[in-house]
Formats: structure tokens, C-alpha cells, sequence
């Protein structure tokens, strides 16, 4: 919080002297809250200020905002690989608010706030969204009722590993802030999407983390799959939800999942992804996938990845109209989108297995923003747990984006990070982020030299 209070007071001295600042953060759920902490937490203190969201601070991107000439630049959930690069950009005028792992001499320079400089592991305890809450927070008390972002976009990075599915860390202690000013009840269910609003074969069916094979996306199969179970779905013909069955039928209901997830998950292991502390956010109206955190975290991860940034944002800001409107619709679209990319996977045709790492070649039929979603997804299906999974997408005409996930089962103790960071600048290109889950942009010429740095690092 020193620290914090420091960048505040900087912050504070630009506003003062009337200086344009923008806020520059990344496109996926917790780039989107954080960045939207930050700005508003900035706006509602009288700075002048904007908020902007891009895909990957890259040097290209880096040239862009240069070019625009603002005053003072904040980055969140992004800027702690390029430090020196923004030294050199913006002097002193810039401030990183991120959690990605960065070299521990970097940590405490002063334009930088980031998780791994105060002892919290950045990929587990400290979302991008709860350091710009604790910025937030250094500004002003009253910007306390922003906590419920830090949840949403600690989830949304699927900090989530503790007990039962919970938030620890750093990210506790805003959860705490939530649930203290009533914004945010803690309980435990099962964690599906639609919880109380969707029958339940849907809520299963919408929910792809995890990813259950047969289940996920696929609506008639589930609830093919419930009823040859005998579950009783409806009550006096209206479709009943999760939260109104009773405790021996979840318990059936979680018989039934469990041999979805195959051999390799068990009983205990599907238990423990699928229930946990489920996170309701008070304010929001019961019947929108926003009273659910998680459920929120979706809708701005699908946001960012249907290229609709500004909507996101909107969300993060309050606007319950238009905005949710429009994101209604572009959650259903990324799913279907989704949908279309697990279909074509299956074949199998597009994926190579190269020892524990598991290659997807989605050139032709995966969008650049997506390779992350598909990663993920990938990585959390029970099929790929034990894998590190490597998808790859054009971008642009002369690059390739790669996106990779540790399944939880994983054997060995890698840093995904690390290895394509150093992978990407062997090739000349750019890479990094945490030790589970990270990304990289190389020349497309070297594609294959990258894969085979990864593997070999992965495998070695
Ligand atoms: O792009 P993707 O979703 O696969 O990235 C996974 C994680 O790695 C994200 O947290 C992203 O911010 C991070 N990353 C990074 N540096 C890069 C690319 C991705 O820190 N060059």
C-alpha cells in the first residue's frame, strides 16, 4: 500500500497539472477490469483520462501509442516484459500495473507495481485487477465499491486455485473488501454458469471450464444424459435450475458428470473442479449472467475476444443497458465460435502430439484473439489435463500467435512463461506471461523452430 500510495501521488501530480493520461490495458477479462479500475478510479478523481485495450503490448503497438502523444501512459495487465522499451519510450512518464512474472530486479523500480514485487505469486494470488484496486484504493477509500472488479478478473484469469475453488492471496484480501460493503456473498455449489437462472442441463452445457467432453456446448446431449439419469429436470412443466435441487440430487447430478470426465479425472478430482466457492455479486440483477462473478468474467473475456473491447469496458463501468444488450449477444456468438473450433479439432487432423505437448495448427480456421479461449479450454478438458497444450494462429500476414496452457495434471514443474519468452526471442520474436498459462508472437518463417525450442524445453 506504500508503494501504491506513491504511484497515487504521481498519478495524483499529473492529474493536477492537467495532463492527458491514458490507460492501456489487455483485451481479456482482467485486462478489461483492471483497465476499467484504473480509469475510473482516475475519471472520478477529475483527471483527464481514456482508457484503451489491445491484444499485446508488442513493438508495434508500442509505436502506435507513441505516435499519439499522451501525456502519461498506464499500463495494467500488461507492460512488465518491455520495461526497458517503455523507459526508452516514456522516460519517466509511465506506470505498470500488472502481475506477470518479470526479473526480480525490475520488480521494485519505481514505475512499477506489480505482484511479484510484494511477495504474491502473480499467476495464483494477484490478479492485474486487484493491483489496480490496491492503486485504486491508494487514490481514494470511496473507490472500495470497485472491488467486486478485482474479483471478477481474478476469476477471469482463473485465480481460483485455492481450497474449494477460492480466492487466496492478495486477491482475498479484495474479496474481503466486497463482501464487506455487501457488494459480494460467498457460498459453495456447483460452479456452472446460470446457477439459478438456467435449467439445469443448460447451465452444464454453457459452462466450458471445465471442459467436459460430450457435456460442454453440446445441450441436447446433456440433457439426453440427466434425463436417462432420472433426474427430475422440470417442475409442473417450467424447467427447474441447480440451485433448487436438492441435496441427494446433486449428488446424483455429480455421479452422472463424473463419468463424463473420464477414467483419468476420479471422483475426487471432478468434485473439486466442479464445486467450490461461487461468488454472487448483490448489486447486479439476479436474472443477468453478471450476478455471477464468474459468469461476468466470461462475458468480458468473450468481449475482448469478439474484437468488442468498448462493451466490456462499458460493463465495468455500469452501464446495464446497450452494453449488456450487446454482450448478451457477442457471449453466445463466441461460444458458438468456439463450438465451431472444437468440431473441427475433433477430426484430430489439425492436432500433433509431440511427446506431452499437444500442438494445435489452427492457421486456417482459428482468429488470432481466440487461441487463447481454445488453449484454455483445451487445457481443462480431461483429455489434455496431463498436456501442455500449444495452439498457434496467424497474424497478420508475416506472424504467428501462440497460446499455451498447463493442464492442472500436468507431471512436470515448468514455467510456460519463461520458456516462451526465451523460445519467442530465439526466433526474434516476443513472448511471455505465467508459469500455467502464456502467450508468444514470432516471425512466421520461424514457426516451426519455435515449436521445436518449446518442445524441447518442455520435453528436455
Ligand atoms: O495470449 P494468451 O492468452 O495465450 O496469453 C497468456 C498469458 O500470457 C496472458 O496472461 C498474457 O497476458 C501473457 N502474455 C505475456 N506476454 C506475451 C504474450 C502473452 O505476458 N508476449
Amino acid at each position: 500500500m506504500a508503494r501504491a500510495s506513491d504511484a497515487s501521488k504521481q498519478l495524483a501530480k499529473v492529474r493536477n497539472e492537467g495532463k492527458r493520461i491514458v490507460v492501456v490495458t489487455h483485451i481479456d477479462a482482467d485486462g478489461l477490469s483492471s483497465g476499467s479500475v484504473a480509469f475510473h478510479a482516475l475519471a472520478r478523481s477529475g483527471a483527464i483520462s481514456s482508457v484503451r485495450a489491445i491484444p499485446d503490448l508488442d513493438h508495434r503497438a508500442l509505436e502506435s501509442l507513441k505516435a499519439d502523444r499522451f501525456d502519461f501512459y498506464l499500463f495494467t495487465d500488461l507492460g512488465s516484459g518491455m520495461i526497458p522499451e517503455l523507459e526508452k519510450a516514456f522516460g519517466e512518464n509511465f506506470l505498470i500495473v500488472d502481475h506477470h512474472q518479470l526479473p526480480p530486479e525490475q520488480a521494485s523500480s519505481p514505475n512499477v507495481l506489480n505482484a511479484w514485487g510484494f511477495g504474491y505469486d502473480g499467476g495464483t494470488e494477484a490478479s492485474s485487477s486487484t493491483m489496480a484496486y490496491m492503486l485504486a484504493l491508494a487514490l481514494d477509500d470511496k473507490n472500495r465499491d470497485l472491488s467486486p472488479l478485482a474479483v471478477i478478473g481474478a476469476l477471469g484469469d482463473r485465480q481460483d486455485g485455492g481450497e474449494g475453488r477460492s480466492l487466496t492471496g492478495l486477491n482475498r484480501k479484495a474479496l474481503d473488501d466486497a463482501v464487506s460493503i455487501g457488494a459480494v456473498d460467498v457460498t459453495k455449489d456447483f460452479l456452472f454458469h446460470g446457477r439459478e437462472t438456467r435449467p439445469v442441463h443448460e447451465a452444464i452445457a454453457l459452462t466450458y471450464a471445465p471442459f467436459i467432453q460430450g457435456l460442454s456446448g453440446a445441450r441436447d446431449s446433456t440433457l439426453a444424459a440427466l434425463s436417462g439419469a432420472g433426474l427430475p429436470l422440470k417442475e409442473r412443466g417450467r424447467w427447474r435450475s441447480l440451485s433448487e435441487l436438492s441435496t441427494e440430487e446433486k449428488q446424483k447430478l455429480l455421479e452422472v458428470l463424473t463419468v463424463y470426465m473420464g477414467s483419468a479425472a476420479g471422483a475426487d478430482a471432478a468434485i473439486s473442479s466442479l464445486i467450490g466457492e461461487v461468488y454472487s455479486l448483490r448489486f447486479e440483477d439476479s436474472l443477468t449472467p453478471l450476478r455471477d462473478a464468474r459468469e461476468f468474467a466470461t462475458l468480458l473475456n468473450a468481449c475482448g475476444r469478439m474484437d468488442a473491447t468498448d462493451v466490456g469496458v462499458a460493463i465495468c463501468l455500469g452501464d446495464r443497458g446497450a452494453a449488456l444488450t450487446d454482450a448478451m449477444r457477442l457471449v453466445s456468438e463466441y461460444r458458438t465460435k468456439l463450438n465451431k473450433a472444437i468440431q473441427t479439432l475433433q477430426s484430430g487432423e489439425k492436432m500433433m502430439a509431440h511427446g506431452n505437448v499437444m500442438v494445435v495448427i489452427g492457421d486456417d480456421f482459428i482468429e488470432e484473439r481466440m487461441t487463447g479461449s481454445i488453449s484454455s479450454l483445451l487445457a481443462s478438458s480431461d483429455r489434455y489435463r496431463d498436456k501442455m497444450v500449444l495452439v498457434r494462429a496467424r497474424s497478420g500476414e508475416t506472424e504467428i500467435k501462440f497460446s499455451s496452457r498447463l493442464g492442472d495434471a500436468f507431471a512436470k514443474e515448468v514455467n510456460l512463461g519463461l520458456i516462451l519468452k526465451e523460445a519467442a526471442e530465439k526466433v526474434g520474436g516476443v513472448g511471455g506471461g505465467h508459469s500455467m498459462a502464456a502467450g508468444a508472437k514470432v516471425p512466421a518463417a520461424r514457426k516451426d523452430e519455435f515449436t521445436a525450442v518449446v518442445v524441447g524445453k518442455i520435453s528436455g
